[in-house]
């Protein structure tokens, strides 16, 4: 399925799609094999979607929140057609889904939209409506996100100017998500309006979403990209070849705390020192309320083999000490502002996060000033 937005002929056509659902199979792109190799994995049950969002086949904060989604639905039709029953073996599901990454919120946030779908069907519903109720529900999650990532896309560009040159970090872009991504998005948008933007993506160790995948995909659409490793942050911002820092986020605390990727936290500071802003692009998925500030917000700590190996080759000694969190946390103080799908909200005006919350499909149009 590829998400061409009918009447926005100015958005341009997506050469790249993370995930599709084809009769009733989840079908993901397989990130771990990209750039490689361009690899689909057809998943045909809930565990095969848990296991592509552990070993990061699938993965970004929305598109995982959209993934685990069809997981369910796997999940139910499967327990269907054994003729098991729904109500004791569907928690089981959800479950297995919600234990696979502990960081993105989306996830967690997306599941729980697909139980209140399940808990609106009431307990006397026949089991074939209901996977059809969670089938209408993850294919509207998917819809929404494909809408955020086009809003969130036009309200950021507003703050690109012509001839920038972005630095970036992670994969925040259509792989990250169903259709145009987030950081990317606003890239995407900005030069949609005809300005010329490039890219700098940081390679992103220990996995190289950076390296592998943002400039894949950049390249796929002729987007200028140039790839740096990380530690040649500093450098790039110092000789005045990147003129700000726009990053994803995996959640955004109340008070405007960003977790993203490892990595983040560094360029956040650098990019205090060198005086430039650091904005970061995020649908409202994304934003736990629940969550007063950062610091609770828990970090995936990952296999030590991510960081003392590479693709089954050992590069450090064995018996080494490893440490390897795949998150940050950036405090809100460095934050220039939150590019969400509601509009833009600036640093200081954190409260303003709460006002969006729940606020109408009318006001957030806007122009992202609830
Ligand atoms: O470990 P990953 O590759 O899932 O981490 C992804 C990120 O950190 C992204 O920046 C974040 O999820 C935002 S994606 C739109």
């Amino acid at each position: 399925m590829r998400i061409v937005f009918m009447g926005k002929a100015e958005v341009p056509d997506l050469q790249v799609s993370s995930l599709s659902w084809e009769n009733g199979s989840l079908v993901l792109l397989d990130q771990t094999k990209l750039p490689q190799e361009e690899a689909y994995l057809v998943c045909r049950d809930h565990r095969q979607v848990a296991a592509a969002i552990r070993r990061l086949a699938v993965r970004g904060a929305p598109a995982i929140g959209v993934a685990a989604a069809f997981g369910v639905v796997l999940g139910a039709q499967e327990i269907l057609a054994r003729g098991g029953d729904l109500q004791t073996e569907l928690p089981v599901v959800f479950e297995e889904l919600r234990s696979t990454r502990p960081t993105a919120v989306n996830l967690f946030w997306a599941l729980d939209r697909m139980a209140r779908a399940w808990q609106a069907q009431g307990g006397t519903a026949e089991p074939a409506t209901l996977v059809s109720a969670l089938e209408a529900e993850a294919l509207r999650l998917y819809r929404e996100d494909a809408e955020s990532n086009r809003r969130l896309g036009e309200f950021g560009a507003t703050l690109l100017a012509d001839g920038m040159n972005i630095l970036t970090i992670c994969n925040a872009g259509a792989l990250a998500t169903v259709a145009y991504g987030t950081a990317l998005a606003v890239v995407r948008m900005a030069v949609a309006q005809g300005k010329k933007i490039a890219v700098t993506a940081c390679e992103t160790r220990p996995l190289l979403q950076g390296a592998r995948l943002t400039t894949w995909e950049l390249l796929q659409e002729g987007i200028p990209v140039t790839l740096i490793t990380d530690s040649m942050a500093g450098y790039v911002m110092q000789r005045g070849l990147v003129q700000a820092v726009i990053t994803g986020a995996d959640r955004v605390a109340a008070n405007g705390d960003v977790v993203n990727k490892i990595g983040t936290y560094t360029l956040a500071v650098l990019a205090r020192e060198h005086g430039l802003p650091f904005y970061v692009a995020a649908p409202f998925s994304t934003v736990d309320l629940a969550m007063p500030e950062g610091s609770r917000i828990p970090i995936e700590e990952r296999a030590e083999d991510e960081v003392t190996c590479w693709q089954g080759r050992r590069l450090a000694p064995a018996g080494v000490k490893v440490l390897n969190p795949a998150f940050d946390l950036t405090p809100a103080r460095y934050v220039t502002a939150l590019i969400t799908d509601r509009g833009i909200v600036r640093n200081g005006e954190w409260e303003k996060l709460q006002q969006m919350h729940g606020c109408g499909e009318k006001e957030e149009l806007r122009n992202g000033q609830p």
